[in-house]
C-alpha cells in the first residue's frame, strides 16, 4: 500500500480538494481500493463523503491506537473509496496534548497503516492534512511514503514554499522512509501573474513541481461541495476535473504505480 499525505500548512490553498478528487479517479478510473484518512477537524473530507466525524474515527484511533480497523472506517457511496473520519474529537485531542492532559503519540498513524500494509485491505492510503502542524498532521507525515505540497499561485504561497519543505523536512527527519514527491499548483487561471508565480516555483522550488498544474473553477468546485461529491463525480468535463485525472496520471507514472502510456 502506498501512502500520500497532502499537506501545507497554509490554508486554503486546496488540500481538500487534491484529496477529495485524487482518491475518486484512484477507485474509479484505476480500481484501486482506496482509503481517505481526513486529518483535519474541519472534518471536511468526511462531511463531503456524509462520513460521520463522532465517536471512531482518527481522534479514536490517536488515542487508543489501531483497533479493528473494520470498526473505523466508513464506506462511502463510490466503489473502493472508505474513509477514516474526523471531527471536533480531534481538535479537542490537540488541545489535551497542548495543555498536557494527554501524552501525545505521532506513530500511532504509522501503527495503523503498517496494520493496513500487512493485511492488503488498500491499495492506497491518502491523508488530508490541517492548515497546520497538529498532532494528526505530525501523525500523518510520519505514517506516509510520499508528501504532495498543493500551492496557490499568491506571492505568499509561491515564495513561501522554501520554509514550508524546511519544516517539513524537520519533521520527516525522524522518519526517513517519508518522502516529499512534489508541489502542485492549483487554482491557476491564466494570467501573467500566475505564470509568473509557476515560473518562479519552477526554478527556486526546493522540491520536483508537477508538470501538471490544476486550473481554477469557481464555480464547478463550489457546487460539488454542496453536492457532497469530488468535482470529477459532479462535473467530469471541467477543467477542474480534467485537471485532476492529469495529475494522477502523472502522480501514479513518478511513484512506478503504473506505466508510460497507460491511463
Ligand atoms: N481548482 C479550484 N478551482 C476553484 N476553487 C477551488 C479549487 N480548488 C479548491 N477550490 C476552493 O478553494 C477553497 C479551498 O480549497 P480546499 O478546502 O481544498 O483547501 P484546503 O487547503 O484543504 O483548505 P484548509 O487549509 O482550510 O483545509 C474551497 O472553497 C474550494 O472549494
Ligand atoms: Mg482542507
Amino acid at each position: 500500500m502506498k501512502t500520500f499525505a497532502i499537506v501545507n500548512q497554509k490554508g486554503g490553498v486546496g488540500k481538500t480538494t487534491t484529496t477529495l478528487n485524487l482518491g475518486y479517479i484512484l477507485a474509479t478510473q484505476y480500481h484501486m481500493r482506496v482509503l481517505l484518512i481526513d486529518a483535519d477537524n474541519q472534518g471536511n473530507t468526511s462531511s463531503v463523503l456524509d462520513a460521520a466525524g463522532g465517536e471512531g474515527g482518527l481522534a479514536w484511533l490517536l488515542q487508543y491506537g489501531a483497533g479493528y480497523y473494520p470498526d473505523l472506517v466508513c464506506h462511502t457511496d463510490v466503489n473502493g473509496l472508505d474513509v477514516l473520519p474526523s471531527g471536533q474529537d480531534l481538535g479537542d485531542l490537540d488541545l489535551e496534548c497542548m495543555s498536557g492532559k494527554r501524552q501525545p503519540d505521532f506513530w500511532a498513524l504509522k501503527g495503523f497503516i503498517t496494520t493496513l500494509t500487512e493485511d492488503d485491505a488498500y491499495d492506497v492510503c491518502i491523508i488530508d492534512c490541517p492548515p497546520y502542524f497538529s498532532l494528526s498532521c505530525l501523525n500523518a507525515i510520519a505514517a506516509a511514503d510520499s508528501i504532495i505540497i498543493p500551492t496557490d499561485t499568491d506571492a505568499y504561497s509561491a515564495t513561501g514554499m522554501a520554509k514550508v519543505v524546511a519544516q517539513i523536512d524537520k519533521i520527516r527527519s525522524v522518519s526517513p522512509t517519508t518522502r516529499i514527491t512534489g508541489c502542485l499548483v492549483t487554482r491557476w487561471a491564466k494570467s501573467e501573474v500566475s505564470d509568473g508565480a509557476v515560473d518562479y516555483l519552477r526554478k527556486e522550488s526546493p522540491v520536483h513541481v508537477f508538470e501538471t498544474v490544476i486550473r481554477t473553477s469557481t464555480e464547478k468546485v463550489r457546487e460539488s461541495t454542496w453536492a457532497r461529491q469530488a468535482a470529477c463525480q459532479w462535473s467530469p468535463f471541467c477543467n477542474v476535473s480534467k485537471d485532476y485525472r492529469e495529475f494522477a496520471r502523472e502522480l501514479l507514472t513518478l511513484e512506478g504505480m503504473i506505466h508510460h502510456g497507460e491511463v
